[in-house]
């Protein structure tokens, strides 16, 4: 991409509306633009990391075995009462008539959705175990939209839910989310820790939230600070193993973590204080077991291998996809601006023309462009007719992980600079040479 022909609208200045670093810097790096309260556009900066975000989720949703469909964004308000929900849900629900004066409601969450779907079309365990997922807009009508889409109200969102013949197989499978999601944050670049939480208003028995550490996050958390030490790293996980997945999961649930609202004091003192950690926390995900909860209300049984009909055991599991925009940004910038990691950054690297109009630096550069487009490294070249202190703030703010520099000077000497955006740190080299550590950097991401 050519910035002269791309639509980033970047600000110099910070948005007075604005009270946190993510939320800042999405508006100033132009990815974001607000349409109402907690409602956002994603102009194409912002909607390119979101949908590198959403392939990663879908990529490890799949690599466990779980089924991807699209449910709407629209639903009937019926089933929500045969859950008993559309009373309890309250305010946060959005709810809507149409034109034949029928009660509508905007998805704040799906299981009605789902389970109804589920008992119109499996009757057997033979079709067990089986987890479906989409990754859809949501709307929670929040009391306090605040922090850009970090707590917006509309938001997007991947929900999955396990439908299985009896509680062990529902708790395997609560077991391969967990996996599964410390995966998907880990491919990220993140760290989000797994922690005992509280049900609210989904209900049932089992639930962890995956919190990002950050000084903005809403939540209060207590760990021990041995969680922040492990890795999944590229083992091989097995999603079908129950044996595997439990393991992991008891790797991971070990150590003491968990929210202000499942924090239990003794049990944290018991922690040797140089590895009692407290801090904030952002909740980018979260998972459940709760059983025949929403199948025993809305009948939605299978024949078990007895010939006995049975209520299906369920979970369901979240990941704020557009959170995690904010939460990636609030663990990842500096005072310049944000700093992505480079399996979601919106461009793999970042050409600067220092002299713009010069013949052989423009040269240069298209040369330079079309290699990295040709390495897939998909670079964004700042071929405006700005100043180079401009374009470099313009590469500080959005927070390409790596820029390279051309300039009649460094050309003279056969060579251009390639500069690291979280260390700072250049160095001279060819772009052929430029060129091939950035693609090994990007292989396999
Ligand atoms: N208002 C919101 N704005 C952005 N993301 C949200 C919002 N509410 C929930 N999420 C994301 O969706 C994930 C799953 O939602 P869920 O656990 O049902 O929400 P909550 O914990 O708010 O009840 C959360 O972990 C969070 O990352
Ligand atoms: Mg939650």
């Amino acid at each position: 991409m050519r910035l002269s022909k791309y639509f980033m609208p970047t600000m110099k200045d910070n948005p007075s509306d604005a009270q946190i670093a993510s939320h800042r810097l999405m508006i100033r790096a132009g990815m974001i633009r607000q349409s109402a309260s907690g409602i956002y556009s994603w102009l194409p900066t912002g909607f390119k990391v979101l949908r590198k975000l959403e392939n990663i989720v879908h990529e490890e949703q799949v690599r466990a075995g779980h089924i991807p469909m699209l449910m709407p964004t629209l639903q009937s308000a019926d089933l929500w009462r045969e859950s008993g929900r559309y009373d309890d849900y309250g305010k946060e629900m959005l709810r809507i008539s149409d034109r034949h004066g029928r009660d509508m409601l905007y998805g704040p969450t799906n299981e009605e959705l789902i389970t109804d779907i589920f008992r119109d079309n499996v009757q057997s365990y033979k079709d067990l175990p089986m987890t479906l997922y989409h990754i859809q807009w949501k709307f929670r009508d929040e009391v306090r939209p605040r922090f850009g889409v970090m707590r917006g109200r509309e938001f997007f969102m991947k929900d999955g839910y396990n439908f299985d013949v009896d509680k062990d197989s529902a708790l395997h499978a609560y077991n391969r989310h967990m996996v599964s999601y410390l995966r998907t944050y880990e491919r990220m670049g993140m760290k989000a820790l797994p922690m005992r939480a509280d049900s609210g208003p989904i209900g049932g028995e089992d639930t962890h939230e995956f919190l990002v550490l950050a000084d903005t996050g809403e939540s209060e958390v207590f760990y021990d600070k041995a969680i922040l030490d492990l890795h999944l790293g590229d083992r091989a996980v097995d999603y079908d193993s129950w044996d595997q997945c439990a393991e992991i999961a008891r790797e991971w649930t070990t150590p003491y973590a968990r929210t202000d609202e499942t924090h239990d004091p003794e049990l944290f003192a018991q922690i040797p204080s140089e590895r009692q950690g407290q801090s904030r926390g952002i909740e980018v995900g979260q998972i459940f077991y709760f059983g025949t909860k929403y199948s025993d209300a809305m009948n939605a049984k299978v024949v078990n291998d007895q010939g006995r009909e049975v209520p299906v055991h369920m979970g369901s599991h979240g990941i704020g996809v557009s959170r995690m925009l904010g939460a990636i940004i609030e663990a990842s910038h500096d005072e310049n601006g944000i700093i992505w990691p480079e399996a979601v950054t919106p461009f793999g690297v970042g050409i600067v023309n220092l002299k713009q109009g010069d013949d052989d630096t423009d040269a240069a550069c298209e040369a330079l462009y079309k290699s990295a487009t040709l390495l897939g490294l998909d670079p964004l070249y700042d071929d405006r007719k700005e100043r180079a202190g401009a374009k470099f703030s313009t590469m500080e703010l959005i927070g390409l992980p790596w820029r390279i520099t051309v300039g009649p000077r460094g050309l003279k000497n056969g060579v251009v600079e390639l500069t690291c955006r979280k260390t700072g740190e250049s160095e001279e080299l060819t772009a052929e040479l430029a060129l091939e550590k950035l693609a090994k950097i990007y292989q396999g991401l």
